[in-house]
């Protein structure tokens, strides 16, 4: 584990109660957990949340951001529009161990209507134990549009 260890936890309305799972899971490993909501299951949308979380990684205050939404898919996509933010979604172990040891992503999103709790836990364990492989290609900061 680095020597920071907070993990920056968000997601929208409907993924609140998977999301507060994962914490309390990662707490008990060790990690800090940041869980900056939200709480209320009013509808919200998710590109705030996303960005809310990729701003707290990319700025160096947490080492690591897990999203969440139905699909993952559209808070990933908020999420790596944050400079310096290399995010994936996951629904299995495998990917979740990929994009740490060949592309060293330092967020993960799960969708919340694609897997179940114990899935979800065991794809966040595997993000969470795997390195980035020295020798990879490193995805640059950003691309110009053309
Ligand atoms: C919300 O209804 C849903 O669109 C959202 O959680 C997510 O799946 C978007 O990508």
């Amino acid at each position: 584990m680095t020597s920071n260890n907070r993990i920056v936890l968000s997601s929208d309305h409907s993924a609140i109660q998977l999301r507060q799972a994962i914490a309390v899971h990662i707490a008990a490993l060790g990690w800090d957990a940041v869980d900056i909501g939200p709480t209320t299951p009013q509808s919200t949308h998710y590109p705030k949340h996303g960005k809310a979380a990729a701003q707290r990684v990319a700025c160096g205050d947490c080492r690591f951001g897990i999203i969440l939404c139905g699909t993952g898919q559209g808070i990933m996509m908020a999420a790596n529009k944050v400079k310096g933010i290399r995010c994936g979604v996951c629904a299995d172990p495998f990917s979740a161990r990929m994009i740490r040891q060949h592309n060293d992503a330092n967020m993960l999103s799960i969708g919340v209507r694609v897997v179940g709790e114990g899935l979800a836990l065991d794809i966040v364990d595997a993000f969470l134990t795997s390195r980035f492989e020295a020798g990879r290609p490193i995805i640059p900061v950003e691309y110009s549009a053309i």
